[in-house]
């Protein structure tokens, strides 16, 4: 087993995701040709790090990586192709990551890297030639290490639920959501949402209908996993459908599905969609539970829910659910899930989630739709593109 890891983390905050690190550690090997070679990892805390920086290193105070290398010296490693030890500090590494505004997974990345060179016997502390030609070789492998990643900008999908909500409050024909829709897509957006309730309280069979037709992107049916209104979408062939849990009472969707917990089901309505040639996200918490859950029942998407973050009221909570967001959609990228977000996403926190480079779309409905009332849609829309990278 090349990758060797040790989580010796003394806090279960901030969590770190075994599959993700070992995945860049053997993505690493194969990169510079030392797939058959073992890398040993070890995450630690500050005080621990502190510990053997004084030990190994003669030198006071935490630090973020240290690599203790095999491949040279007297007692070589090579001939066994055991590379070393790299030690990573999940505080040092989480602070950097906040204050470079990344997540703790791509600090991480980049640790192990810059750790991985050293084992190789690269040294930026020889000479300035060195220093250059290591950081030259950490951005080469970076840049390889997440070249899968995507490369056209995040999409915009906008929900116009809320337009109907208005039009049903004085059970008229006005404002139609399906005009909202032509507007949005004019500005920019390169999707439409709409959920279609079990109760009708907004969106109605109509709009979803004339949808279809008028819709230019992707029309994406929201949606719980109802007979009636799972054969209504067989019927209708939406661009996609995604799966939301429903409850009669709830103002807005509450939370992610329990797809752990319905695994039977699930698959049996993805496999009726996936023969109508209808692609299925899930709307899920950052879990990693769910993640694999959802692979196994062969979703195509998962939109992961950030309604926690959104809602958070501390900056500290905030961090919190943004790294869980984080490492949500690298691992449900890296099991091969196409990966979307949303609930909650607003003026001020969506830039954040939108340069997770993991994430291909953005569904973002009420805030818009408040803007829009003193702006106007077109507007409105345009703005929020503007602040997605
Ligand atoms: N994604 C899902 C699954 C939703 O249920 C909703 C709300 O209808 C949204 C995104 C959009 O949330 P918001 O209206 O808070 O932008």
């Amino acid at each position: 087993m090349p990758v060797l890891y040790k989580n010796e983390y003394p806090r279960p905050i901030p969590r770190v995701n075994e599959l993700l690190v070992c995945h860049t550690a053997e993505h690493l090997l194969h990169l510079t040709g030392w797939a058959e070679a073992e890398l040993s990892i070890l995450l630690v805390g500050d005080r621990e790090i502190a510990d053997l920086n004084r030990s190994w290193r003669r030198k006071n105070g935490a630090t973020n990586v240290l690599s203790f290398s095999l491949t040279s010296g007297a007692d070589t490693g090579m001939a066994l192709n055991l590379l070393g030890d790299v030690v990573i500090s999940v505080d040092t590494a989480a602070r950097e990551a906040e204050l470079e505004g990344i997540s703790l997974h791509a600090r991480l990345q980049a640790l192990l890297v810059h750790g991985f060179l050293h084992l190789l016997g690269y040294d930026h502390e020889k000479s300035q030639h060195e220093a250059k030609r290591m950081y030259n070789k950490e951005m080469e492998l970076l840049r390889q290490l997440t070249s899968k990643r995507r490369d056209k900008m995040i999409k915009l999908a906008v929900n116009v639920d809320h337009v109907a909500t208005l039009r049903e409050a004085r059970g008229i024909s006005e404002p139609d959501p399906v005009l909202a829709a032509g507007i949005c897509e004019l500005a920019g957006a390169e999707g439409i949402v709409v959920h279609l309730r079990e109760d009708r309280r907004h969106i109605q069979d109509r709009d979803v209908r004339l949808l279809r037709q008028t819709v230019k992107t992707k029309l994406n049916l929201e949606m719980g996993a109802a007979e009636e209104i799972i054969q209504f979408a067989l019927d209708l062939v939406p661009d996609m459908v995604t799966l939301v849990p429903e409850k009669r009472k709830e103002l807005t969707t509450e939370g992610g599905l329990n797809v752990a917990g319905q695994k039977k089901k699930l698959t049996a309505v993805i496999a009726r969609m996936s023969d109508a040639g209808i692609p299925v996200s899930l709307f899920i918490d950052p879990d990693s539970r769910q993640i694999e859950a959802a692979s196994n029942v062969k979703a195509t998407f998962v939109e992961i829910h950030t309604g926690r973050y959104a809602d958070a009221t501390t900056e500290e909570e905030r961090d919190r659910e943004f790294q869980l967001i984080a490492v949500a959609a690298e691992e449900a990228y890296e099991t091969g899930l196409r990966v979307n977000a949303g609930h909650g996403l607003n003026y001020v926190n969506t830039t954040r989630v939108a340069a997770l480079e993991t994430i291909e779309e953005l569904s973002i409905g009420h805030a818009i739709m408040a803007r829009a009332v003193f702006v106007g849609l077109d507007q409105a829309v345009r703005e929020m593109l503007g602040l997605m990278p």
